[in-house]
């Protein structure tokens, strides 16, 4: 590393609008390494992991940039950080390729990720989903990266790079960091049906970004709930989703005083989830504000990718080359 700062690199997958999921769990950390001066940060778009599950050509066109807008419209800075699609440096899939080399596919195919994703995609279980953690690795190694700002539901692929890192540098002495996650207090956030995570995959489970308030209104009205009265404040569920949205944009403080309400005089939901709706939507409103801004310019777009890209391929190149070496390529 030619600067003594500490290097990040997350990214997203380009399968739509971002959730509220995406936003707390990987973006908002993603936003404090950034304007962090100890840091240097990439993000790019994982438009490439894209292809490991079916999806339409037009739409992953469109969908690449889109999560750029999504990016800058949240915060993150093209003068801060460097933001780039995964597509526009190959360097990614050609050290993932020799990275293949030290992973082993018993491995890869017991991985809890790898089996949801056949078994939501039977007729799709291919290479490319095979090789996914693999790919993620390459994306985060091929600039050293150690701190990688992700949900919980990474850590698994984490772990395979870390393996990575230590296979690849105890057989050919290379210098690879053993990436750590960065968590945010949103690290898990739960699916509104009240069963396990908020994901795009599963319908009526989130809320977007691009929601308005009568949409993010509706989405919640649909979150099931109980009498609103007992001795013990669901820890599942419905009701304990909405109490952890809550606690993610009103504070500890309103979750207590709804949690205590629970187990007195009876929780009203409507009052709940009219607030919450608020709350939610106050923190959205500038970021649909700088979207909308972003979406008209194409040309400033772009011009932040093509930079990235161009910077970022400046350190992926060093990387790849010194890798290539060591496995006697070079
Ligand atoms: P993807 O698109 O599935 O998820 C993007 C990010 O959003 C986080 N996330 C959540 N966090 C909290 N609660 C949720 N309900 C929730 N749903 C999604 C994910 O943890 C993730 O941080 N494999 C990555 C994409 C990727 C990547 C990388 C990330 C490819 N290469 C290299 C970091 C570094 C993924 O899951 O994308």
């Amino acid at each position: 590393m030619k600067n003594n700062k500490k290097r990040v690199l997350s990214g997203i997958r380009a399968t739509g609008s971002l959730h509220l999921g995406n936003y707390l769990g990987a973006v908002k950390g993603m936003l404090e390494l950034q304007n962090d001066d100890d840091y240097e940060t990439l993000y790019m778009v994982a438009d490439v992991h894209t292809l490991t599950t079916p999806y339409d050509v037009e739409e992953l066109r469109r969908y690449r940039r889109e999560v750029v807008i999504d990016y800058v419209a949240a915060g993150l800075d093209p003068d801060k950080s460097v933001l780039f699609l995964q597509a526009d440096v190959p360097e990614h899939t050609e050290l993932a390729f020799y990275f293949s080399s030290v992973v082993s596919m018993a491995r890869m195919q017991h991985l809890p990720t790898f089996k949801d994703k056949v078994k939501q995609h039977p007729e799709h279980a291919t290479m490319a989903l095979l090789n996914y953690p693999v790919l993620m690795a390459a994306d985060i190694l091929v600039y050293q990266a150690g701190f990688v700002p992700v949900g919980i539901d990474q850590e698994p692929h984490l772990e395979i790079a870390r393996e990575i890192a230590r296979k690849m540098n105890a057989q050919y002495g290379t210098d690879f960091p053993e990436p750590q996650r960065f968590a945010t207090k949103g690290e898990y956030v739960p699916s509104l049906t009240g069963e396990g995570k908020m994901s795009k995959s599963v319908t009526g489970s989130y809320i977007n970004l691009t929601d308005d308030l009568e949409t993010i209104k509706k989405r919640l009205a649909g979150v099931p709930t109980d009498a609103g009265k007992g001795s013990e404040v669901p820890s599942e569920g419905g009701v304990a989703s909405l109490l952890q949205l809550v606690s993610l944009f009103q504070g500890d403080e309103a979750r207590q005083q709804y949690e205590q309400a629970y187990t007195s005089e009876g929780l009203r939901y409507q009052d709940l989830k009219e607030s919450l709706a608020q709350a939610i939507y106050e923190e959205l409103q500038p970021i649909q504000e700088k979207r909308a801004e972003l979406a008209a310019d194409s040309e400033k777009l772009d011009e932040i990718i093509a930079t990235g890209a161009e910077k970022a391929q400046a350190i992926a190149r060093e990387t790849v080359t010194e890798v290539k070496e060591r496995m006697g390529l070079l």
